[in-house]
C-alpha cells in the first residue's frame, strides 16, 4: 500500500456535523462496552406499541440464535409514517422522477400514509394477513414503497424481486417463500426501454400456485392480460379502500422482509430480516453515516429491490422523516448529465451510489457534470464494492467540487445495514478505505486457520458480536444460515470478504474470498451462473470466474465445453448469452464465452477455478500451484484460445 495523507474533515462540514472525531471514539467505546445501554437508547428513539424490557439475547455459538428487543412490539410503517404526521405531514416524503425527465410526482408524508393505509386495507380484503409473504415485482415508482409499507402495516412480510429478473427467477422466489399475493405493474421503463412486467409475472405465476391475488399498478397504460378473480387494478383497489388502517403491532423479532441473494450454491438464499433490530440499525446508521439533518434531501440511486434501497431509500431515511428522491431511470439516459440535473432539480443534499455508476459517468468526462451546479450537495456515498482511488478522486473533485466527504459504506444483504464506514464529521478519509466500524460493530481479521490477526495485517473479515440489523436466518433453511456464516470460524460471523487493516485501524476491503463475484455492485454466485449455462442442451460443462472489468468492477467469464456433436459457433455463443439472460436476468449476461474442449480438474474431478481465474485475468505466466491438475494438457490449449 502506498501511504497517502488522509483527507481531513472539511471545516464547513464539521461545523454542523453530529459528531467529531472525539465524539465518534467516545460513542464507539460505549457501544461495545455497553451494547445494551447503547442500543436500548437508540431503540427508544423509535415508536413502540409495547416497550421492550430486554435488549440483546443470544450469540454466535451453536445455532446462532440472536434476538433483539424481543418482548417489544411495534409497526414499521408507523415508525416511517404515522409518527411524523403531526409535525411533518406536508413535507415531501418522496420526490419521484420517472425515466423521462418530465415525468414527476411528489408524495408528502400525508399522501404516503393515505396510500399505504388504503393498500393495507385492500390487501387485508384480499386475504393477506400477519406472517403472509407478499411478492413485489415493480419498477422504481412510489407504489413500490407504498406496497412495502402497506405489507408491513398489516404484519405481512414483503419480498421485493428486481424488475430486471426473469419470470423464472421470479417464480423461484415466489415459490420459496410461498407468496400469497403479488404486486406488479403493466410494464416498466428504463433508459427508454419497455419491459413487459405483467407478462413476465403471468409466466411466473403459471408456476407459482401459492399466489392467489395479483395487484397490477398502471405504469405505462399498456394493454395487458387480466385474469378475472385473481388480478386487480391497484388504482381501483386503493380508490375503493377505507383510508383508516389500524396498524398491526408485530413482535420485534417478527420478519419484516425477505430478500434473495446469491451464495456459493445454485439456489439463492432467502435472507430474513426482522422488524425491531433492523429498524433501529437502519435508522441510526442513516442518521450518523449520512449525517442527517432536518430538511435533508437524500438520494440513493439503488433499485428498490436491492438491500441498499430497503435500508437507505426506504426504512432508514423515512424513519428519520427525510425527504427522498426516487428515480426510475438509469444514469446515462437521456444524457450523461441526468444524475446531476436531478441533484439540482431537487436540491439533493446527500447522494449515494455505486462505484460502477461513478466509473461509467467518469468515462463521459467532466463537461456533463460541470454543466450543473450541485451546490446543494453536502455529502457523497459509495456502496457495493471497493471504490478504486481514481473513481474516488473524480467523484470527490468533480462531482463534489472538493467540498463533500465521501462515505464508503461496507455492508451486505445479510448485515441489514452499514458495518464499516466513515462518520463524515469525524473520520479523516483515505480513498479506497471504508475506514472504521460503525457503532456496536466489532470486526476482526483471522487467517485461514481462524487465528486472529492483531494490529495491521490482512485476512478474512469476521464480526465478533451480534448487531441489531443482522439477518436472523435463511428462510426454511436455518442449517444453511449456520453453515454459511458461522461454521468456518466458530463463534464469529464470516462475511465472505477479505480485508486489510492499516496502522490507523482503517479497513480496506479486498474482495470476496468465496465463489461469489461482484458485477456492478450485484452479487452473483458462480455456481448459479454455471448451473444456468450447463442447463443448455448443447453444453456439457461450464466454469465461471470473475475478471477485472473497467466499468462493472468484475465481469463474468465463462469457460464452456460443448457436447461433442455440436460445433463452437458465434451463433451459439450469442444463444448462450441470451439463455442466461432469460434464465436469470440481463445483469447475469456473460461478458466472455471461452470455448474449451475440457477444463482443468483435480483427481476427484473438481474443476480448478483458481487456475481458470488466473487465465481469465491474463496472468498466464503465473498459474500458481499446478500439482493437483489431473489433466495438465488442457491448460496450454485453454491459454491458446484466450481472446486477446
Ligand atoms: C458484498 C455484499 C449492501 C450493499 C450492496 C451489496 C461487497 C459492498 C462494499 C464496500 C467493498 C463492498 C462485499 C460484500 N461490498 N460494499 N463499500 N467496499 N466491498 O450487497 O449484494 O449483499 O453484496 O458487496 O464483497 O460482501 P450484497
Amino acid at each position: 500500500m502506498r501511504p497517502s495523507a488522509p483527507h481531513p474533515v472539511p471545516a464547513a462540514f464539521a461545523a454542523s456535523a453530529h459528531l467529531d472525531e472525539a465524539g465518534y471514539h467516545a460513542l464507539y467505546r460505549r457501544s461495545v462496552a455497553d451494547p445494551d445501554g447503547f442500543w436500548g437508547e437508540a431503540a427508544r428513539a423509535l415508536a413502540w406499541t409495547r416497550p421492550f424490557t430486554r435488549v440483546r439475547e443470544g450469540d454466535f455459538s451453536g445455532d446462532a440464535q440472536v434476538r433483539w428487543f424481543a418482548d417489544g412490539t411495534l409497526n414499521a410503517s408507523v415508525n416511517c409514517l404515522d409518527r411524523h404526521l403531526a409535525s411533518h405531514g406536508d413535507r415531501p416524503a418522496i420526490l419521484w422522477e420517472g425515466d423521462e425527465p418530465e415525468d414527476r410526482r411528489t408524495l408528502t408524508y400525508r399522501d404516503l400514509h393515505d396510500q399505504v393505509s388504503r393498500l393495507a386495507n385492500a390487501l387485508t380484503t384480499l386475504g393477506v394477513g400477519p406472517g403472509d409473504f407478499v411478492g413485489i415485482y415493480l419498477p422504481v415508482i412510489p407504489e413500490a414503497i407504498v406496497a412495502a409499507l402497506a405489507t408491513a402495516r398489516i404484519g405481512a412480510v414483503h419480498a421485493l424481486v428486481f424488475s430486471g429478473f426473469s419470470a423464472e427467477s421470479l417464480a423461484q422466489r415466489l415459490n420459496d417463500c410461498g407468496a400469497k399475493a403479488l404486486i406488479t405493474a403493466d410494464e416498466s421503463r428504463r433508459g427508454g426501454r419497455l419491459v413487459p412486467l405483467k407478462r413476465n409475472a403471468d409466466q411466473a405465476l403459471a408456476e407459482s400456485p401459492s399466489v392467489r391475488s395479483v395487484v397490477v399498478v398502471t405504469r405505462t397504460g399498456a394493454e395487458v392480460p387480466f385474469s378475472p378473480g385473481r388480478d386487480h387494478r391497484y388504482e381501483n383497489l386503493v380508490a375503493a379502500a377505507d383510508p383508516m388502517a389500524p396498524p398491526v403491532a408485530v413482535g420485534a423479532e417478527d420478519p419484516l422482509f425477505i430478500l434473495y441473494t446469491s451464495g456459493s450454491t445454485g439456489q439463492p438464499k432467502g435472507v430474513i430480516h426482522t422488524t425491531g433490530g433492523y429498524l433501529v440499525h437502519t435508522a441510526l446508521s442513516y442518521k450518523y453515516v449520512f449525517d442527517h439533518h432536518d430538511g435533508d434531501i437524500h438520494w440513493c440511486t439503488a433499485d428498490i429491490a436491492w438491500v441498499t434501497a430497503h435500508s437507505y431509500v426506504l426504512y432508514g431515511p423515512l424513519a428519520n422523516a427525510a425527504t427522498i428522491v426516487l428515480f426510475e431511470g438509469v444514469p446515462g439516459y437521456p444524457t450523461p448529465a441526468r444524475f446531476w440535473e436531478i441533484v439540482d432539480r431537487y436540491h439533493v443534499t446527500s447522494f449515494y451510489t455505486a462505484p460502477t455508476a461513478v466509473r461509467s459517468l467518469m468515462r463521459e468526462g467532466d463537461a456533463p457534470v460541470l454543466a450543473t451546479s450541485r451546490h446543494s450537495l453536502r455529502l457523497l456515498g459509495s456502496v457495493g464494492e471497493p471504490i478504486n482511488p481514481e473513481a474516488w478522486h473524480w467523484y470527490h473533485r468533480v462531482v463534489g467540487g472538493g467540498r463533500c466527504p465521501i462515505v464508503d459504506t461496507y455492508w451486505q444483504t445479510e448485515t441489514g445495514a452499514i458495518l464499516i464506514a466513515p462518520i463524515p464529521g469525524a473520520t479523516p478519509l483515505k480513498p479506497g478505505s471504508a475506514t472504521r466500524p460503525f457503532f456496536g460493530v466489532q470486526p476482526a481479521l483471522v487467517d485461514g486457520e481462524g487465528n486472529e490477526i492483531a494490529g495491521p495485517g490482512e485476512g478474512h473479515l469476521v464480526i465478533d458480536a451480534p448487531w441489531p440489523g443482522q439477518a436472523r436466518t435463511i428462510h426454511r433453511d436455518h442449517a444453511r444460515y449456520v453453515d454459511t456464516y458461522f461454521r468456518r470460524f466458530p463463534g464469529r460471523y464470516f462475511t465472505g470478504d477479505g480485508a486489510r487493516r492499516d496502522a490507523d485501524g482503517y479497513y480496506w476491503l479486498t474482495g470476496r474470498v468465496d465463489d461469489v463475484i461482484n458485477v456492478s455492485g450485484h452479487r452473483l454466485g458462480t455456481v448459479e451462473l454455471e448451473t444456468a449455462i450447463a442447463s443448455h442442451p448443447k453444453v456439457a460443462e461450464a466454469a465461471v470466474v470473475g475478471f477485472p472489468h473497467a466499468i462493472k468492477g468484475q465481469g463474468i467469464y465463462a469457460y464452456v465445453t460443448l457436447k461433442a456433436e455440436f460445433p463452437e459457433t458465434d451463433g451459439l455463443r450469442r444463444e448462450l448469452i441470451d439463455w442466461v439472460r432469460t434464465r436469470i436476468g440481463p445483469i447475469a449476461s456473460p461478458d466472455v464465452i471461452h470455448w474449451a474442449s475440457d477444463l482443468p480438474k483435480n483427481r476427484s474431478g473438481k474443476i480448478l477455478r483458481r487456475i481458470l481465474a488466473r487465465i481469465a485475468r491474463g496472468e498466464t505466466d503465473d498459474l500458481g500451484d499446478r500439482t493437483t491438475v489431473a489433466n495438465p494438457d488442457v491448460i496450454p490449449e485453454i491459454i491458446g484460445r484466450r481472446a486477446a
